[in-house]
């Protein structure tokens, strides 16, 4: 907050110093009070300005409107000052106020004696700009301020307005004043967010029953307790919902009051039940109560001793400042107070039972708590009920005499969270919606307020969108920020603690959430005193034991993800970088411990997964970051090793983030290490590419190997080079460009040259021969596969996995030519071999293609192996994450069923389906064309002619586009006979010479065809 004298240069220009400085002084004074009054902290004077800071060096959960009750104190009090300083000044002074709420860095600026707690960032140069633009006489405060008071205060309609040094104009709002009545929660009625209350079924039945023990004339006090958002304001709303409709509650009386986080002066929570009673307005005078309150008392039968005691007190009790000091001994008052408020009570109860409700009892006076504990024990034998809200780390209220239960208010289970945010967004729900309530119920941790807020800013950020009365999940949402209206709450609890426990706690969330006792202990600043902290801070419900720990090695969490987030976040970064780096060290001692191989190189990595992951995590974040991208590729590719794909994709993507973050950040760099950088970035890249497109995402794959190729003409690397061209080639061939495939294998080749990576070329010639079979040049892929089993060198031991993939695809690609020759034993025997490679080295991707294969070539010979080869290949394709063998299989299943079996109906085409879908989905132009022939056969087959003809058609444009003979003869075959089938003889004709003529062109025997569809 900054606020300032209007005109007080020219002020200054016209007065006399020593008048100036006296005024100054009295002007710091006020606003110096005013800021104390609300514990917020002057960070300076300049000039005539102050500027003040409400949440540090001590956060409270409600500092945005300590801020607006403090500038509207200023504003008061320096009329007052003006209005006596007028005189000497000439003319009447005015303040003028911005307010702004956001981050900032605090702590002491400059060394020694010099230095000062400061506040620095771009909030606070915000709300400099806002104190410029406020005109004489207000307050303005900005969007960010106003979304955390609105409920409280009341502005005039938001303007626009720019700012300087801002480039977008900014919303603001002028400070009216306090708001008559609250806002109802916190505004979520308004976004259409409403939820029946959920759960707390015995916590509404103890209330009740403590309510009937009352009724039968015993008092009883109550206490709820729960932490802040756990629902006590809720839970007193509903019971008092409930008794409304029970007979006996309409001759019950029920005071209410409820007590303010800003603090309450002496009396001032007991007060309240009493000022609502005789219907005491804030503004009455002591006189004007006092009248009201007589003839209140006087209407319960009190007599005129009775109303003077009470008249006596009466300005304590309704907490309105005497003209007169009281001259009676501190103790005797206080006796006569209990007493006044002794009598006042008990004429109530005389007349009914009274229920007196306290909210956020934690706030109150002690002088009020006090009086509560003390007069209740005085009516223990009178229908009262005193019933409480506070939260845990409160002063329990106590009575002697009086029975006293406590219903404490945990955490919703899941169940009820889910239900919770379910009601907030309607049913039904879709995927969509159910993971973002899966997220929240994660986040929130079974509190209620933190999951309405988390919803609302879901829904404020645009990630949930209200159309139609339903909500809808709209963008992709990652991680979700801490809701801003929560942020000061988590953070004044933080703030709360001591030094040595907040330090603790901070060391913690650099773990995680959730974190292990042994590690915090090796990177704790203070280890000998951790372990107490650590009680301490479980004790404050900051932490939780992990039940599921092994006892050897105790685990910790954070209560809320949320609060984890606020106390890392809290962190400079420099301290959480030098903390990571701390983690990082030991968790590679720890390890190394374990396993006494280093870290570091080649085949000496830590093999768990877990482990990569902590140790990219720790390091990608401290200074070190080439270090974490390297643990994080190790992660990736342990992942792609068990065919975790997604879990590969997430590390790989990290490792790019990280090392592109390592590069704008030079200053961090060890010498030399921008070579290994760029390096693993292209490590990083590939290794991506080659996933996504697995999984169907081409062209973002195909712009990852771009960035590679482009950097390898900068940085030469043949065999990179080679590869990455091998592998765009295979992706264009998928797309049915076959042309473009072929030449990127033969540009591979030229960049290899000829003493290039023997097994780099091994794998480009096998490519070609295998674009040479589709082609239907079954003579070349003989020639190329075999030339692709000559260059892998005999001794290739050490790169056996390497050389094996080669050599199972090389395998294959003969297996099919030479089927496709008329020699189907030596087929058979050559993709079993290459299938029997591939499973002894694991290379699943490479057997699929084996499976696929023979799936189709036992057809002829053995149908029921052939559809257990289908559907075991179609396992494998699932595992591996292939989505593209998937469907291949999927259409080879089909004919099997169908051509062998009677069912068809039943699963073949739902098989030919299943393919043709994920062809379509995938843009797998040079396969979609198989289901469609499967689909038209079996239509044809079932006399559904239309159909037939549809997909037959749809699959000849394919097959004409990538020109291939295996797929162009069944679609001339198909469709000759279904022109024959409905009496067109002369189409049928000219159907059936195009498919001789194919079969002439590629030298193929017709039958062959019939016998053995699809071969890759
Ligand atoms: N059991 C519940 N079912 C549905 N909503 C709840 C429940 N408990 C609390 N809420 C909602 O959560 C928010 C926080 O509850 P509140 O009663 O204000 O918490 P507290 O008084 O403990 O700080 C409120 O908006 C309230 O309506
Ligand atoms: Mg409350």
């Amino acid at each position: 907050m900054f606020a300032d004298l209007t005109g007080f240069t020219s002020l200054a220009e016209g007065l006399d110093p020593e008048t100036l400085r006296t005024f100054q002084n009295a002007l710091f004074e006020t606003m110096a009070q005013a800021v104390a009054r609300y514990d917020g902290f002057v960070e300076k004077f300049v000039g005539d300005a102050v500027m003040a800071v409400f949440g540090a060096p001590r956060a409270h959960e409600d500092d945005p409107l300590r801020a607006l009750e403090a500038a509207q104190a200023m504003m008061q009090h320096v009329d007052a000052l003006s209005a006596s300083w007028a005189p000497r000044l000439g003319r009447p002074v005015t303040l003028h106020i911005g307010v702004h709420t956001g981050a900032v860095v605090a702590g002491s600026l400059g060394h020694g004696a010099g230095s000062a707690y400061a506040v620095t960032g771009d909030t606070v140069n915000t709300a400099s700009r806002l104190l410029s633009a406020a005109a004489p006489g207000t307050v303005l405060v900005s969007e960010a301020t106003h979304a955390m008071v609105w409920h409280r205060f009341e502005f005039a309609p938001a303007a626009e307005l720019a700012l300087r040094g801002k480039t977008q104009a900014v919303r603001v709002h002028r400070l009216i004043g306090v708001r008559s009545e609250l806002a109802s929660a916190r505004g979520l009625a308004d976004l259409g967010l409403a939820a029946p209350l959920v759960g707390r079924g015995e916590a509404i039945a103890q209330l009740l029953a403590a309510f009937d023990r009352m009724q039968g004339g015993q008092a009883q006090v109550v206490s709820v307790v729960g932490e802040a958002g756990a629902g006590k304001s809720r839970l007193l709303a509903e019971l008092l919902a409930r008794l409304a409709t029970d007979s006996r509650f309409a001759a019950t009386g029920v005071r209410r009051a409820a007590c303010s986080s800003l603090g309450e002066p002496t009396y001032a929570t007991f007060g309240a039940l009493f000022r609502e009673a005789y219907r005491v307005d804030a503004d009455d005078s002591l006189e004007v109560a006092r009248h009201k309150l007589q003839q209140g008392l006087r209407a319960l039968g009190a007599d005129a001793d009775e109303t003077d005691a009470v008249a006596q007190v009466l300005n304590y009790l309704l907490g309105i400042e005497a003209a007169r000091p009281s001259d009676i001994e501190p103790e005797q008052l206080q006796r006569q107070i209990t007493l006044a408020a002794r009598a006042l009570l008990e004429r109530r109860l005389a007349q009914q039972p009274l229920m007196v409700v306290v909210d956020d009892l934690q706030w109150a006076d002690a002088a009020s708590v006090d009086l509560l504990g003390e007069v209740v024990d005085q009516l223990a034998d009178r229908p009262l009920l005193l019933l409480v809200s506070q939260r845990p780390d409160a002063r329990p209220l106590r009575s002697g005499r009086a029975p006293c239960s406590t219903i404490e208010l945990g955490p919703l289970d899941d169940a009820d969270a889910r239900a919770l945010v379910s009601h907030l967004l309607g049913a039904p729900a879709d995927a969509g919606i159910k993971a973002v309530r899966d997220l929240v119920v994660a986040r929130a941790g079974g509190n209620p307020l933190f999951v309405e807020e988390i919803v609302r800013s879901l829904a404020i950020g645009g990630a949930l969108v209200r159309t139609h009365e339903r909500w809808a999940c709209a963008a992709r949402y990652d991680a979700l920020d801490v809701p801003a209206t929560l942020y000061g709450l988590l953070l004044s609890r933080i703030d709360r603690l001591g030094a040595e426990d907040r330090r603790a706690l901070q060391e913690a969330a650099v773990l995680g959430a959730e974190f292990d006792s042994a590690l915090l202990q090796r990177i704790a600043s203070e280890p000998r005193t951790l372990e107490a902290a650590l009680q301490r801070l479980a004790s404050a419900d900051l932490i939780r034991a992990d039940a599921a720990a092994e006892p050897s090695s105790p685990r910790w969490r954070f209560t809320h993800a949320l609060l984890h987030d606020v106390v890392y976040q809290n962190l400079l970064l420099t301290r959480r970088t030098e903390l990571h780096q701390r983690t990082g060290r030991a968790l590679e001692a720890l390890l190394d411990a374990a396993a006494p191989a280093p870290i570091d190189g080649e085949g000496r990595s830590p093999r768990r997964l877990a482990e990569l992951e902590a140790l990219g995590h720790h390091w990608s974040l401290s200074p070190d970051k080439l270090r974490g991208a390297r643990y994080l590729l190790a992660a990736g590719d342990w992942a792609r090793a068990v065919y975790a794909n997604d879990d590969a994709i997430r590390h790989y993507e990290r490792a790019l983030r990280t090392l592109t973050e390592a590069a704008v950040d030079p200053a961090t760099a060890a010498p030399g290490s921008e070579s290994e950088r760029e390096i693993a970035q292209l490590d990083a890249r590939e290794r991506l590419a080659d996933l996504l497109g697995l999984q169907g995402l081409r062209s973002e794959a195909l712009a990852h190997y771009d960035t590679v190729t482009g950097a390898v003409e900068r940085r030469p690397d043949p065999v990179r080079a080679a590869r990455v061209l091998r592998k765009v080639g295979g992706l264009h061939w998928e797309a049915g460009e076959r042309e473009r495939a072929g030449a990127c294998f033969r540009a591979g080749l030229e960049h290899l040259g000829d003493d290039g990576d023997p097994i780099e070329r091994a794998h480009l010639f096998q490519e070609m021969g295998r674009l040479a079979f589709r082609a239907g040049d079954n003579a070349t892929a003989l020639a190329l596969a075999q030339r692709a089993l000559d260059e892998v060198p005999v001794d290739a031991a050490e790169r056996t996995r390497a050389a094996s993939v080669v050599r199972a695809e090389a395998c294959n690609t003969l297996g099919v030519a030479l089927a496709r020759l008329g020699r189907p034993a030596e087929a058979v025997a050559h993709i079993e071999s290459s299938v029997a490679q591939a499973e002894a080295s694991h290379l699943l991707q490479a057997a699929c293609r084996g499976y696929t294969n023979l799936g189709v070539l036992y057809a002829s010979l053995d149908p029921q192996r052939s559809i257990e080869t289908c559907l075991r290949g179609l396992a494998t394709a699932k595992k591996v994450g292939d989505l593209g063998f998937q469907s291949r299989l999927y259409a080879n299943l089909a004919v099997a069923y169908c051509a062998l079996t009677n069912r068809c109906e039943a699963e073949g085409i739902a098989a030919a389906r299943a393919a043709a879908s994920l062809d379509r989905r995938l843009g797998l132009l040079d396969h979609l064309a198989v289901p469609l022939i499967v689909l038209g056969q079996i239509y044809q087959c079932h006399g559904d002619h239309a159909h037939a003809f549809a997909s037959y058609s749809e699959a000849l444009q394919l097959a004409e586009q990538i020109d291939e003979p295996q797929l162009l003869f069944p679609c001339y075959d198909g469709l000759a006979t279904l022109y024959l089938d409905t009496g067109r003889a002369e189409q049928a004709e000219t159907y059936l010479a195009m498919a001789q003529a194919v079969c002439e062109r590629a030298g193929l025997e017709p039958d062959a065809l019939m016998v053995l569809p699809f071969l890759c």
